[in-house]
C-alpha cells in the first residue's frame, strides 16, 4: 500500500515532475528530494505516471492529476478501448466493481446518469477520487471487498462492470477463469441477481470456446484491437436466455472495423481453396482471435490456401475486406537478391521472419512485402507487385 499526500500537487513540486519527464528516473532517484514533505520515490511515481499518460490516457495529462503506482497504470485500461466500450454500454445506472484506477469507469461513466466506483485498495480509490474531483465528474465511491458489497447490496444497476486482476502472472500458463481476482464463476450468479446485464474485460489470451462452455448467459463478445493489435475480450452475460452469442470482431485504427457473426456459424461454415489469385487477404487479428477461418473464406467469397494457413485469395479485390489486401505473384527463391528490402511475413512456414532474412540477406522495411507460406501444394513464396 502506498499513499499520495497532499504535497504533490504544489506548484513547485509539480513544476519540478514536468521538468524531468524525460530525465534517467535511476539517476534521479538516487538524489536527494528538493522538498522536504515529498519523497523523491513519490516523484518518479508521478513522472512514470505522465509517461504511461502520454501514451495511454492522455486525457489525465492536466493540472492536478496524481498517478498510482506503476501496477496500477499497467492494469488500467487505455482511453482508446475504454472510448470504444462507452460507445456500447449506456444506461441509468452502472456500477464498476473494480475500479482500478477508473480509465474504464471513467469512460463508461459518460453514458450513465448514476456511477458507484468499488475498489479494495484504499490509497488507489483516494487517487482516484481526488482526480474524478479535479476531472470534474460525480460517483460514488466504496472502499470494499466487492464480495462483501455483493452480500450486503440490495440495490440493482443496469450494467455492472469488472474488469478482473490477474492473480498469476505466468504468461505462458493457461489462461483460466480461476486466476482471475475475483472469481467471475464464484460470484456469477449474485452478479446476474444484481443487474440486467454484466460486463467483463478479459485478457485476450482467453480461449473463447473454453469461455464460453465455462461460463453460462453470455449473449455478446467483443473483440477489441488496437492498430491490429488484439487488447481484451469484452463479454455480456445476462439471467435471460437469449439465441445465439453475438460477436464482434473490431479495429480501432484511424476508424473502427467491425466483423459481427454468430457464435457457432463456424461450425457449419465451407471454406474453398485454391492457389494464390492476385490478391492475398490477411484479416484482422481480432477476427483471427475468433477462429473464424472457414466464415471468412464463405462470407466474402475468398479461397484459403491451405486448411492451416489462414492467408485468403481471390483474383477480385474486396474493398471493405476487413484487414490487409496485398497485390501478389508468386515467386521462385531464387528470384530473391541479396541486400533487396522487404517487410516479411511468415504464415504457416517452418522459418520465423528473422531467419528467413538471415537466409536470403534481405534488408528489413520498405514498401514491398514478402509472404513465405503454404498451399496445399506446398511451400510458396508471393512478392507484392
Ligand atoms: C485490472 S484492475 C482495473 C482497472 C480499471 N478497469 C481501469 O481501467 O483502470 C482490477 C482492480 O480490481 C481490484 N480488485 C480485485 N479483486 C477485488 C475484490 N475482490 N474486491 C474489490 N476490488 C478488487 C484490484 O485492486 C484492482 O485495482
Amino acid at each position: 500500500m502506498y499513499s499520495v499526500g497532499n504535497s504533490i500537487i504544489k506548484k513547485e513540486v509539480q513544476d519540478y515532475i514536468n521538468a524531468n519527464l524525460t530525465t534517467d528516473l535511476h539517476a534521479l532517484l538516487l538524489k536527494k528530494s528538493p522538498f522536504p514533505d515529498v519523497s523523491m520515490l513519490e516523484i518518479v511515481q508521478q513522472i512514470k505516471g505522465k509517461q504511461t499518460a502520454q501514451k495511454k490516457f492522455p486525457f489525465l495529462l492536466k493540472e492536478g492529476i496524481i498517478f498510482p503506482p506503476q501496477l496500477n497504470l499497467e492494469q488500467a485500461s487505455s482511453e482508446k478501448t475504454a472510448e470504444y466500450k462507452s460507445q456500447i454500454l449506456t444506461g441509468n445506472k452502472l456500477i464498476d466493481l473494480t475500479s482500478g484506477f477508473g480509465i474504464d469507469a471513467f469512460y463508461l461513466s459518460q453514458n450513465f446518469n448514476e456511477v458507484t466506483l468499488v475498489e479494495q485498495n484504499q490509497p488507489l480509490l483516494n487517487v482516484v477520487k481526488h482526480n474524478w474531483t479535479v476531472l470534474g465528474r460525480k460517483a460514488t465511491f466504496i472502499h470494499q471487498n466487492l464480495e462483501d458489497f455483493l452480500q450486503a447490496n440490495k440495490d440493482y444497476f443496469n450494467s455492472i462492470y469488472l474488469d478482473p486482476a490477474r492473480r498469476d502472472s505466468n504468461k505462458n500458463k493457461v489462461f483460466l477463469l480461476e486466476d482471475l481476482s475475483p472469481d467471475i464463476l464464484e460470484i456469477r450468479e449474485k452478479l446476474l441477481d444484481s443487474a440486467d446485464q454484466v460486463v467483463i474485460k478479459l485478457s485476450p489470451l482467453i480461449d473463447l470456446k473454453y469461455l464460453v462452455s465455462a461460463l453460462p448467459g453470455i449473449f455478446r463478445i467483443e473483440i477489441i484491437a488496437v492498430k491490429n493489435d488484439v487488447k481484451e475480450v469484452v463479454i455480456f452475460l445476462s439471467k435471460e436466455k437469449k439465441a445465439g452469442i453475438l460477436v464482434n470482431c473490431i479495429n480501432l485504427e484511424s476508424g473502427e472495423t467491425v466483423f459481427t457473426f454468430t457464435f457457432g456459424e463456424e461450425e457449419s461454415a465451407q471454406a474453398g481453396y485454391s492457389e494464390p489469385e492476385k490478391f492475398i487477404y490477411i484479416p484482422n487479428n481480432s477476427i483471427l482471435k475468433a477462429g473464424i477461418f472457414n466464415l471468412i473464406s464463405e462470407r466474402f467469397g475468398l479461397n484459403k490456401l491451405h486448411p492451416n494457413t489462414h492467408l485468403y485469395t481471390s483474383g477480385q479485390k474486396i474493398n471493405d475486406f476487413p484487414g490487409r489486401v496485398f497485390s501478389m505473384e508468386t515467386i521462385e527463391s531464387k528470384q530473391i537478391k541479396k541486400k533487396e528490402q522487404f517487410n516479411i511475413i511468415s504464415k504457416n512456414y517452418p522459418l520465423k521472419p528473422e531467419d528467413i532474412k538471415k537466409k536470403y540477406a534481405i534488408k528489413d522495411g520498405g514498401k514491398d512485402y514478402l509472404i513465405f507460406t503454404q498451399s496445399k501444394k506446398g511451400k510458396i513464396i508471393l512478392k507484392s507487385v
